[in-house]
């Protein structure tokens, strides 16, 4: 049995779960669901990442104090995942006793080895709002090409990267007073003390294109690391400081020790076996937007404090919709209650399954192959196979599974087979593959059937028809295994139909012979263009 610790990236507690992160929370809880299957100890972890301006200033603006905008978030964030069952054995908060203690002591071990230096800079401040602004609260003219109501970091039109102090005409984007230049203290973390570790280690754990792209950033020398903030700030003091903070992507990743840290606790684990041994595996599943972040300061951090490093941090692409970025005015931003409200979640979930493969692709959720390949595919090949075939059988001939005959036995023998390739897809990451596969089972399946035209043969050989059906439920409920770690609850639905215990990915293995099955009910629906017209409507309604 190996043991096994993931993590999916931290969301922002600052807004609404979006099918866009659910790329992550998915593609995540399939691979976690895989091992579990397979017999594996597979721990999933998240958290709330609850720190920084935006959070402070979203508290400000609802009248309520920070922690009680996080509150709320983890509550809505929860139900959302839940409701896609999205199943994390802990999902915890980066607002924690635990979390600060963890923040502590790495920084501790920063300071102690020689990798802090400590120097003023200068930066935009807000005298009205008494609180220097981050890049995306400074708002003006790009210095470059004169666009105006550009971001304090780059141009959106000529992009043009530049520091806020160098705007035309800037404005706080709070008050929308004139800022000014200040200086204060800040704490740097020297990355590049780390180079050599970083230069071996970002080659093996690592996809090839990501390595391609670290090396790049390894070829130059690494920059010093804010590590720090001033007050105003919603985050954890650094210690020896007075009115400083830990910049929000200090302690967010050290959220993953501490929420395993919680679990362990909970669940009367060895919190050690996960974070300071390398007997367990651990994998982080992040977006390609912070690959920065996993795979050079946070091993660097680890690796100086004395914890263990990831085995692999696993990058996905982005989502689009219908083949654009994600969009407000569109009504693409679609929130994952938005989309709950139309469809059911394990739509979306054999959706994405579909087009995830291991590489840092873009993913692009088109509403017309949406709507196809659920229809033709997961209604029309899949289940197709259990409502003709179960029907039939519990209908006409006393819902009793009979032997399966030579014809039938190769048959589902070859579907068996394909499990071991199926299992190297899912553990991969190319679901795409295994959605494939099991494509190619079902297009079996259903040319068996209506080759024995079982509809017919009822009128004239019973049994030879139970023969029929035991076949094609056979290979189904192959299928219903293979799809388990995609689709939970369709899965859980056909153990009902097929009258069985709990499936784990061995079952898949075993024949369905002289057996009474369950009462049917419909597996999924057809679903409608429609159905995302309204969602998109909705959308837009909430903004
Ligand atoms: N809070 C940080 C992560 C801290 S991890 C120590 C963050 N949060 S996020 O809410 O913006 O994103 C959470 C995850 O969702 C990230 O891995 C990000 O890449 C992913 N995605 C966010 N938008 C996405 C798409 N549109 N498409 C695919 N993944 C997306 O980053
Ligand atoms: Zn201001």
């Amino acid at each position: 049995m190996r043991k096994i610790l993931v993590t999916a990236a931290l969301p922002y507690a600052n807004g609404p779960i979006h099918i866009g992160h659910l790329v992550e929370y998915l593609q995540a809880d399939i691979w976690t669901r895989f091992q579990r299957l397979q017999g594996h100890e597979c721990v999933y972890i998240c958290a709330d990442d609850t720190h920084g301006t935006p959070i402070m200033i979203n508290a400000r603006k609802q009248g309520i104090t920070p922690e009680e905008l996080i509150g709320k978030s983890k509550e809505e964030h929860l139900k959302d995942f839940n409701d896609f069952h999205v199943a994390f054995d802990h999902f915890d908060s980066t607002h924690s006793e635990e979390n600060k203690m963890f923040s502590e002591e790495i920084y501790s071990h920063m300071k102690e080895k020689g990798h802090i230096e400590v120097r003023s800079i200068e930066q935009a401040f807000c005298v009205h709002d008494d609180m220097f602004l981050p890049d995306r609260f400074v708002k003006g003219e790009c210095p470059k090409c004169g666009a105006k109501d550009q971001y304090g970091d780059a141009c959106e039109i000529c992009s043009t990267t530049y520091s806020a102090l160098e705007l035309k005409s800037p404005y706080c984007t709070i008050c929308q007073n004139t800022p000014t230049a200040k200086n204060s203290d800040h704490i740097f973390f020297q990355l590049n003390h780390f180079k050599d570790f970083l230069n071996t280690w970002v080659k093996e754990h690592n996809q090839p294109e990501v390595y391609n792209k670290l090396k790049e950033w390894l070829e130059n020398d690494l920059k010093d690391w804010d590590i720090s903030r001033d007050k105003p700030y919603f985050g954890f003091e650094i210690p020896g400081f007075k009115d400083k903070y830990f910049y929000v992507w200090v302690d967010a990743p050290i959220g993953y020790i501490s929420s395993t840290y919680n679990w362990a606790k909970k669940n009367n684990k060895n919190f050690e076996e996960y974070w300071k041994s390398e007997e367990t595996e651990l994998y982080h599943f992040i977006g390609k937007d912070i690959v920065y972040f996993h795979s050079l300061f946070w091993p660097a951090m680890l690796f100086n404090a004395g914890f263990r490093t990831p085995n692999k941090v696993f990058v996905h692409g982005f989502l689009k919709v219908n083949g654009e970025k994600m969009s407000k005015s569109r009504g693409t931003f679609l929130m994952a209650r938005t989309y709950l409200n139309h469809l059911d979640p394990m739509y979306l979930r054999y959706y994405y399954a579909s087009k995830l493969t291991a590489q840092v692709e873009d993913i692009d959720l088109n509403f017309e192959d949406f709507a196809a390949k659920i229809n033709s595919e997961l209604v029309g090949k899949i289940s197709n196979l259990a409502s003709r075939g179960a029907q039939m059988l519990s209908k006409k001939i006393d819902g009793r599974i009979g032997t399966l005959d030579e014809e039938g036995l190769k048959l589902v023998r070859e579907a068996q087979e394909k499990g071991d390739e199926i299992s190297k897809y899912y553990e991969e990451r190319s679901f795409s593959k295994v959605i494939q596969a099991i494509r190619e089972i079902a297009d079996e399946a259903n040319r068996y059937f209506d080759e024995k035209q079982p509809w017919k043969l009822i009128k004239e050989d019973s049994e030879e028809t139970r023969k029929v059906l035991t076949t094609t439920l056979n290979l189904f409920r192959t299928i219903a295994i293979y799809l388990k770690p995609i689709l939970p609850t369709y899965a859980l639905n056909v153990e009902k139909l097929l009258n069985e215990n709990e499936y784990r990915w061995e079952d898949s293995k075993k024949l369905l012979e002289n057996h009474k099955i369950g009462e049917f009910s419909h597996l999924a629906q057809r679903i409608q263009l429609e159905q995302f017209e309204k969602m998109i409507e909705e959308q837009k309604q909430n903004g």
